[in-house]
């Protein structure tokens, strides 16, 4: 059960937000709990959750090691941070900042050599999935970014299924729609990767997820977990879909 803070909070806010979320969620055994704050927020988020199994992710990271790279933060900075999950790909980063399948490869490779687990993005915008072409870009975004790893660094990665047109509308994708995207994303892997490495593989969704529709969506087999904007900001909402 992944967080997804985009560009909110504080340092101060996010002790605060881990002051009232970490009491609710100590006895959340049943998953794993990630929260992805931005950048300035790492070392404060990573000792706020000391002692419990909460998680810190970054939201993104550079491809390469270190260098001219102005605006970007390396692996290894993310690390020494404490910080060991990292979003990939994310929809935003595809539609305003130049985000390609390619540059999704490096940066999923790029946090793999750190040791850090990508949780890589894919989906598909409004007028693909109008026009019909959903499978045909989950198909694409699949080849030319995560078919590109080794079947070692596959094993390592998780991949969230978010459809644009779903991210932050309050239109969220029905447990139905969501499960079919699911299992062509999981077709692709197996075809890549072969079925065991297919059924390990844990895919999240992502899209408007709220606690009064994480319970249908973690219903479908198919969905292994969820990947939440908007309500990991306020601690009871995102405790509360922790614990669906
Ligand atoms: P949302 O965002 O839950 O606010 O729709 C999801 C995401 O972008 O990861």
């Amino acid at each position: 059960m992944a967080g997804n803070w985009k560009m909110y909070k504080t340092p101060a806010d996010t002790i605060a937000f881990f002051e009232k979320f970490r009491p609710l969620t100590e006895r959340s055994e049943h998953c794993e709990i990630v929260i992805c704050p931005p950048f300035t927020n790492l070392a404060a988020a990573v000792d706020a959750v000391k002692g419990s199994r909460i998680r810190v992710g970054a939201q993104n990271i550079a491809w390469a090691r270190e260098g001219a790279f102005t605006g970007e933060i390396s692996g290894a900075m993310i690390v020494a941070a404490g910080a060991t999950y990292t979003i990939v790909g994310h929809s935003e980063r595809r539609q305003y900042f130049g985000e390609t399948d390619e540059t999704v490869l490096k940066r999923t490779q790029a946090a793999l050599h750190s040791g850090i687990t990508p949780i890589v993005c894919v989906g598909e915008r409004l007028e693909e999935r109008e026009s019909g072409h959903t499978e045909a870009v989950l198909i694409r975004q699949f080849q030319n970014g995560i078919a590109g790893l080794t079947e070692a660094q596959f094993a390592k990665i998780a991949i969230a299924y978010e459809p644009v047109w779903a991210i932050g509308t309050g239109k969220t994708a029905t447990p139905e729609i969501a499960a079919d995207a699911h299992r062509a994303i999981r077709a692709q892997a197996r075809e890549k990767f072969g079925p065991q490495a297919a059924e390990a593989i844990r895919i999240l969704y992502g899209g408007s997820v709220k606690p009064d529709n994480t319970r249908v969506l973690m219903g479908q087999p198919e969905i292994d977990g969820v990947l939440v904007g908007g309500a990991s900001l306020d601690p009871v909402s995102f405790a509360s879909i922790v614990n669906f």
